[in-house]
């Protein structure tokens, strides 16, 4: 079959390389793809919220099916523009997808199904925002509403910043993403990323992760999309996956089913473990970045199956085969990212690297240029490695990192460090 996958991060990659184990693909185009992907598939130089120029290259390239990666073009529709075309399709529909697109939807989703999340209240005017945020006292969280990138989350541990997010989000900081801001209730514990497939009705787990956002060591620093992560995550012992998929993610599939939005495509429920009490932080209606990468590596070809069973409503009929291992990616940032940073810079050492299902280098931010690979983004190479231990999988992901020759480029030290403390 011929297959179609939007995207061009590290996620897209990983999404690229576990497609092309499975005897299933006769040809895979990655749109727009990135300098990494090139290598493994045909790219081809789309935008992928643009509907009309994905149809096109659907019924150019004879496309059996289409696998979504980032929320912007869920968000925008482009599943219902497929499936209306008659074109199979893996991820949400536009209105499924506000799941992501809208913290108040999600919280109404919660609120509605009694699944445990912090305690919030929306508002349209920073007044009333201002005198919550001082009625409630920090440590308090203050989010925009709509999508915003992964950075339209201010977590306050003083009523003062809580006070300055507030203004800048009503003085336009996130744009329209900010005309509403929620404020929500800071919760504790540690945090976990759990991803569910479902088609519809049925829901079938994939694996767990944890995943490191911050930008610096010990987990200090700016917020950014993702520095690290590694899967499973010990915190979600099968007592607390229980719990989440019972309290948390069954009740929120069938609030949708009842309100006639069924969700098809892949669930990534942010969680706060505390107590043994799993909490509802947000949802994102796509794999996570870097999380993804260590999921393919774990799924391997049978990646492909079960995003065709959830696309064609058979989750019921299959089962995910789990290996007892480890895996860890550790992503290669541009100097100063998550601020300002230099696009241009050459990446050497790439051109050797192993590509197997234990040891391979996703790009995320990477181009070819005169038969070199040079950084294009912030997040720019996601290092993934897979052992019997998460020991073995850090020890590889880090001589993966050691092989890479890029000044300009930067990773976290620690990562895993929960898992792993020594
Ligand atoms: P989000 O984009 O909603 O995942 O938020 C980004 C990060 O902010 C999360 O990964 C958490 O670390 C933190 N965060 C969000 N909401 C809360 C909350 N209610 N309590 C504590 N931390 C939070
Ligand atoms: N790594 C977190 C995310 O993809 O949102």
């Amino acid at each position: 079959m011929n297959i179609l996958i939007l995207g061009g991060g590290g996620r897209e990659h990983a999404l690229a390389w576990a497609v092309l184990q499975n005897p299933k693909c006769d040809k895979l185009i990655v749109a727009p793809g990135n300098g990494g992907i090139s290598q493994i598939a045909q790219c081809a130089a789309i935008e992928p919220t643009d509907a009309g120029a994905v149809l096109d290259l659907c019924a150019e390239e004879t496309v059996d099916f289409v696998i979504i990666g980032p929320e912007a073009p869920l968000a925008a529709g482009v599943a219902d523009s497929l499936r209306d075309a008659g074109i199979l399709t893996f991820g949400p529909s536009k209105a499924a997808a506000e799941l992501e697109a809208s913290k108040s939807f999600t919280k109404a989703i919660c609120d509605a199904c009694g699944a445990p999340t912090a305690r919030h209240a929306r508002f349209t005017e920073a007044g009333p925002a201002r005198a919550h945020v001082r009625l409630k006292g920090a440590p308090i969280v203050i989010k925009a509403d709509g999508l915003a990138a992964g950075k339209g989350v201010i977590v306050a541990m003083d009523e003062a910043t809580a006070l300055a997010a507030v203004d800048d989000m009503f003085a336009g900081a996130f744009g329209g993403a900010g005309a509403a801001v929620v404020i929500e209730e800071y919760l504790t514990g540690e945090e976990a990323s759990f991803f569910v497939l479902c088609d519809g009705e049925t829901v079938l787990p994939i694996g767990t992760a944890q995943d490191h956002k911050r930008a610096g060591e010990g987990d200090t620093g700016p917020n950014t999309g993702g520095m690290g992560a590694y899967s499973p995550a010990p915190v979600m012992t099968d007592a607390i996956t229980r719990k989440t998929m019972e309290d948390i993610i069954k009740p929120t599939m069938a609030e949708m089913v009842r309100r006639g939005v069924p969700f098809q495509g892949v669930l990534f429920a942010g969680l706060m473990i505390d107590d043994g009490q799993p909490r509802l932080i947000e949802y994102n209606v796509r794999f996570g970045d870097p999380e993804c990468q260590c999921l393919m590596l774990r799924l391997g070809a049978q990646a492909l199956d079960l995003m065709l069973a959830t696309a064609e409503g058979r989750l019921g009929e299959v089962a995910v085969t789990f290996a007892d291992d480890h895996a860890m990616s550790v992503v290669m940032a541009a100097e100063n990212y998550p601020g300002a940073y230099e696009k241009g810079s050459v990446i050497n050492g790439l051109e050797d690297m192993p590509e197997t299902s234990f040891e391979i280098c996703f790009h995320a931010g990477t181009t070819r240029e005169a038969g070199r690979f040079v950084a294009t983004g912030g997040r720019v190479l996601a290092l993934t490695a897979r052992g019997d231990s998460l020991r073995d999988a850090r020890d590889k992901a880090y001589g993966l990192v050691d092989r890479v020759d890029w000044p300009q480029g930067f990773c976290r030290h620690d990562i895993g460090w929960r898992a792993l403390p020594d």
